[in-house]
């Protein structure tokens, strides 16, 4: 199952709305066949294992990081296709929530006279498909937010230098994160400062992930790097009611999708702004600032894991907060996170906080 797990994580960040399973087929204790949900959710993991492990799927066990699906979507069901080729147990940690599943991939494989073992690694499998639970629960992404400061927790210079705090180790890992998520997302402030491209380089990935900017009245260069490679790669533009009609067309012809959002307090409403990613399909959302959009979405307890890239540099008080405003008076109110991970990269330090509760 550990195995199946990590044929899953294969997945991450390219097979959204769809979960990134991983299957594994198991016949007297040889691996005859392995498959993952391919790129952009299709064709899942079960398939592509059965292709693998052709007449040897009979009488086997079949290991799969999520309860197989029952209904004839795009595809026909994961749970027939696995009675279909003989297949004698199946062991999968977790039910799946999809309300078209829920069981019935479980009760269909039963009901086929399949032997099904579930709970198996159940912990580690709810973690690595946390962002589509919570889609499913919640309605949006699941939120990373990436901080890379000076030691004394700024990420710019009064002037607004920001490139290059952290050194090219922990730059390198930050590209495999944007790879690891559905979407990369800063706020306009970022967007006009560092004229950022956000995909993933020197890693030879395709496809790359979304990349999203926060911006009320789409008050971004028209010329700048998002702008010039929209119609090769996504950009999704978050954007208020009131948007000039004029700029709303240009990013369109540039390829741009655009989403409104509600406002609140003259800001994208960053509730408003994860149920509208979330209803695009996102399932995990990389979060790389700037200052005032990650102050705005902690403020709103809609982060779900903060990873933090510290630098051995001193900026001073005049250089820029890595975080906004948060109107907080009270200790108790601040939002608070529980370590995960912390280890030196390069000559930095990562280190990685989950949201408590
Ligand atoms: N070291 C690092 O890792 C790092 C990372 C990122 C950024 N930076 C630096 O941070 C600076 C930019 O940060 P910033 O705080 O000024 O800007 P930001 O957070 O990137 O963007 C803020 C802007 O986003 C728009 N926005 C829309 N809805 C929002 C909401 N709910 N909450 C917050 N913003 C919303 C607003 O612009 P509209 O009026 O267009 O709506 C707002 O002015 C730059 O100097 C950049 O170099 C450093």
């Amino acid at each position: 199952m550990a195995l199946a797990l990590s044929l899953g994580r294969r997945g991450h960040g390219r097979t959204w709305p769809n979960p990134a399973v991983g299957c594994l087929i198991v016949k007297d204790g040889r691996i005859v066949g392995r498959g993952w949900t391919a790129a952009g959710g299709r064709p899942h993991a079960e398939p592509q294992a059965l292709e693998r492990a052709g007449a040897a799927a009979r009488g086997a066990t079949a290991y799969v990081s999520l309860e197989p699906c029952a209904h004839h979507g795009k595809t026909p069901p994961c749970a027939g296709a696995l009675i279909a080729a003989g297949i004698a147990r199946v062991v999968a940690p977790l039910q799946d929530d999809d309300p078209r599943v829920s069981g019935r991939g479980f009760a269909m494989l039963r009901a086929a006279g399949v032997a099904v073992t579930t709970g198996v690694l159940a912990d580690q499998a709810e973690r690595d498909l946390a962002g589509f639970f919570l889609r499913i629960r919640a309605g949006r992404p699941r939120v990373t937010l990436k901080l890379a400061s000076s030691f004394d927790g700024r990420i710019a210079t009064a002037t607004g230098e920001s490139q290059w705090i952290t050194g090219p180790e922990a730059r390198r890992l930050v590209h495999a994160m944007r790879a690891r998520h559905d979407a990369v997302m800063v706020g306009a402030g970022t967007a006009r400062a560092d004229d950022p491209a956000l995909t993933v380089r020197g890693l030879g990935i395709t496809p790359q992930p979304v990349r999203i900017v926060v911006s009320r009245r789409l008050d971004l260069p028209l010329t700048g790097q998002l702008a010039r490679t929209a119609g090769e790669t996504p950009v999704w533009i978050c954007h208020g009611a009131d948007a000039d009609p004029g700029l709303l067309s240009a990013w369109s012809d540039l390829g741009a999708r655009l989403l409104p959002c509600a406002l609140q307090a003259g800001r994208i409403d960053p509730a408003a702004l994860l149920q509208a990613l979330g209803q695009a399909g996102l399932t995990s959302v990389f979060c790389e600032g700037g200052g005032a959009l990650a102050a705005s979405l902690l403020g709103a307890d809609l982060v779900d894991e903060v990873i933090g890239f510290t630098a051995g540099v001193m900026i001073g008080a005049e250089g820029q907060p890595a975080l906004g405003a948060m109107g907080l008076a009270r200790l108790a109110d601040a939002p608070r996170f529980r370590l995960i991970e912390a280890r030196a990269i390069g000559a930095d330090i990562l280190h990685r906080w989950q949201a408590q509760g």
